[in-house]
């Protein structure tokens, strides 16, 4: 769902085993953009900076074009039917829907977040592992594109990342707390998001918001807002699902279905349940995004309920 803007290169946060251990640097990842026809092909380098050589791009090349031309289908065959025009199978969001909502952006943008207090956001762990003074949030905005007159960006002075994180399995605890240079100020299009308490049982249906990857692995980002409705998995499925992916843990909540989930870019942004959509989960991981069988896995809001009051009073 979110997105990244669609003319400087895009840093893209990435979540792969191969990666989970390094934090920051392995959040900015190059991707290249090529122009074939009417196609825009986008690919990721494993390393940010290695470009593929001439070789590999020709030869990427001609099998796209071989492939394009045998199968105008392929982008549908390959996300199963779904439309990979739409955030992963979401829509966009009504402008200021959602006032808590937070571009994370390091240049540009990186991760979601969503506002607790006038001073606090909450994000995921795994989106800042470098220093403050490299990130910036924005509250109030809705197309990353323009300047619409609701935004309020702001610098960032501390971050509290949980201590649990990445303890005793990898991305487990995946919280942190960013301390804002100035109070955010709250009016119709910024402002906190409510926190459930412990005993909060998750809905059968939740909203996930963010300007991630509209599709997977080939996808482009949104300059707006998105959003998608996403149904409860229960820990057990899974966690089952995800043998050999990653561990689910407690405090984690599983929401999504074929076609329907958060995706890259995503993370750290809000999962919102009930009339009230209080923030019920926090973008964390999944297997690629919106894959059969494969539900997306939220940091469960509500099991740190205490340690978000406890950090932002102190
Ligand atoms: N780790 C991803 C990010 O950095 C979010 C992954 C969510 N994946 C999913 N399939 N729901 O943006």
């Amino acid at each position: 769902m979110s997105l990244i803007g669609s003319t400087s290169q895009p840093s893209l946060h990435k979540f792969g085993r191969d990666c989970h251990t390094s934090n920051y640097q392995c959040l900015s990842q190059s991707l290249a953009e090529y122009k074939i026809g009417p196609f825009c092909i986008k690919l990721y380098h494993s390393s940010s900076n290695q470009h593929p050589n001439f070789i590999m791009k020709s030869i990427i090349f001609l099998g796209v074009v071989a492939l394009a031309s045998a199968m105008p289908k392929l982008d549908t065959a390959l996300f199963q039917g779904t439309d990979p025009r739409l955030i992963v199978g979401g829509v966009e969001a009504t402008k200021n829907e959602f006032p808590w909502m937070i571009d994370l952006r390091v240049g540009g943008h990186i991760c979601g977040g969503s506002i607790v207090s006038p001073d606090w956001v909450v994000t995921a762990a795994h989106c800042v592992g470098g220093s403050p003074s490299s990130y910036t949030l924005v509250a109030g905005d809705h197309n990353l594109t323009l300047n619409e007159g609701t935004e309020q960006s702001r610098g960032v002075t501390a971050i509290v990342i949980h201590p649990g994180y990445n303890r005793p399995t990898i991305i487990n605890n995946d919280i942190a707390l960013m301390r804002v240079d100035r109070p955010f100020e709250f009016n119709e299009f910024v402002g906190p998001a409510i926190i459930p308490q412990l005993n909060f049982a998750p809905t059968d249906l939740a909203t996930v918001a963010g300007w991630g990857m509209l599709s997977f692995p080939i996808g482009d980002l949104p300059d707006v807002l998105m959003k998608v409705e996403v149904p409860y998995v229960a820990d057990e499925p899974c966690r089952i699902a995800n043998i050999g992916v990653g561990v689910v843990t407690e405090s984690m909540v599983c929401y999504g279905v074929v076609g329907k989930d958060s995706c890259k870019a995503d993370s750290g942004g809000p999962l919102m349940c009930g009339p009230d959509n209080a923030l019920c989960g926090i973008v964390s991981w999944g297997k690629d995004c919106a894959l059969d069988g494969y539900p997306g896995v939220y940091t469960e809001t509500s099991y740190f309920a205490e340690w978000i009051r406890s950090t932002i009073a102190a």
